[in-house]
């Protein structure tokens, strides 16, 4: 083991629908320049299918439909499978089978306290009916990472509980068995806007039950309607009123989005994002002028990501070729890691 450590990322999303807005600033935008930093030995970027299947047992079709769609929004972000490996969660056994030893790892009063497996039991409306599936994912999502030994997890916010939990099951897993599972890292958006970013709605987080979000796949006129459609400040009544920017969902937008070349190119009047906020904070700043900034913004950023997708919609069969491709070389890999772990379990009885 005196090789220098190599760096390899792990991350992943379940298909339970197109990715959006959210996603992308959260974290899709960042996998994809850390995969074009060239730092990065080895890139995995998994649909969670089985995962998704933990609160969706009853639907599979939904399940199955969905991974094109998410396999297209990657692509169409530039996720490129010349450099990242793109693969489906459940076509790697391995995973499972790791989760089943993990499992005797973790007790159930830690993973009760997990926040947010605590919150998706409320969201989700479980009760007292949860499935035993869906509350051992965070045991089955550490296996994810573990199995294909990474140092990196590109992920939003929410999935910070997720590896702490990994992090614990690593060292207990080393401290029981002997030094073999590499411990993971979190990376997280540096921007807070970017960080959770707010519905259209300005309700707390972007969700398709909510009917608030703006994907990825959304045509350029459906962009602008939900743009031009999207909460500000209530109080913020006529142009000459002072208005606020803290907590207002068009601003929070323009900090995760602009750039100061969109200034130069779309509201010369400003330098930046700073002088628009001034400009509010005074007031004299109508919303309309605001939102139509936003709107050529998203459009800007946006567009070139509806074009790859299209083109790779063309030619479904290529996707389901890279998936297939992906998942035999994710497989292996993670088919490595599971022969150290059963050495270090004592359970290789046949070499
Ligand atoms: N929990 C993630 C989500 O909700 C998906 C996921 C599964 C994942 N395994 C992972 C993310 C491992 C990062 C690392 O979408």
């Amino acid at each position: 083991m005196e090789e220098t450590k190599k760096k390899i990322i792990l991350t992943g999303d379940r298909p339970t629908g197109r990715l959006h807005v959210g996603h992308y600033v959260g974290s899709l935008k960042r996998r994809v320049e850390l995969q074009n930093s060239g730092e990065f030995d080895d890139i995995f970027i998994m649909i969670a299918d089985a995962q998704a299947l933990t609160d969706n047992a009853e639907h599979p079709e939904k399940v199955r439909q969905n991974i094109i769609q998410v396999a297209l929004d990657y692509l169409a972000c530039g996720i490129d499978p010349e450099k990242a490996t793109i693969f489906i969660q459940s076509m790697i056994p391995e995973l499972t089978e790791l989760t089943f030893y993990y499992m005797n790892l973790v007790t159930v009063s830690r993973v009760q306290r997990n926040p947010t497996v605590k919150a998706e039991i409320q969201q989700k409306k479980f009760e007292s009916s949860i499935p035993v599936g869906f509350f051992c994912y965070p045991i089955s999502q550490a296996a994810d990472i573990t199995a294909f030994r990474a140092t990196t997890v590109p992920a939003g916010e929410d999935q910070m509980p997720m590896i702490e939990q990994c992090k614990e099951i690593v060292h207990k897993f080393n401290s029981v068995y002997g030094e073999t599972l590499t411990e993971p890292e979190i990376v997280l958006p540096t921007n807070q806007a970017c960080l959770r970013l707010p519905g259209i709605d300005g309700k707390a987080k972007m969700s398709k039950s909510l009917g608030n979000c703006i994907y990825l796949s959304d045509e350029s006129d459906e962009i602008k309607k939900k743009v031009m459609s999207m909460f500000t400040d209530p109080n913020h009544l006529r142009v000459e009123d002072p208005g606020q920017v803290e907590g207002n969902p068009v601003f929070i937008y323009l900090e995760a989005f602009s750039r100061p070349e969109h200034f130069e190119e779309f509201l010369p009047d400003y330098k930046n994002l700073e002088e628009l906020e001034d400009h509010y904070r005074r007031g004299g700043l109508g919303d309309v002028k605001v939102k139509k900034f936003l709107n050529n913004v998203m459009q800007a950023e946006l567009t070139p990501i509806r074009e790859r997708r299209k083109e790779w919609e063309a030619k479904i069969p290529d996707v389901y070729d890279t998936l297939k491709a992906g998942s035999a070389v994710a497989e292996k890999k993670a088919a490595e890691t599971m022969t150290a772990v059963k050495k270090a379990m004592q359970i290789d009885y046949f070499g």
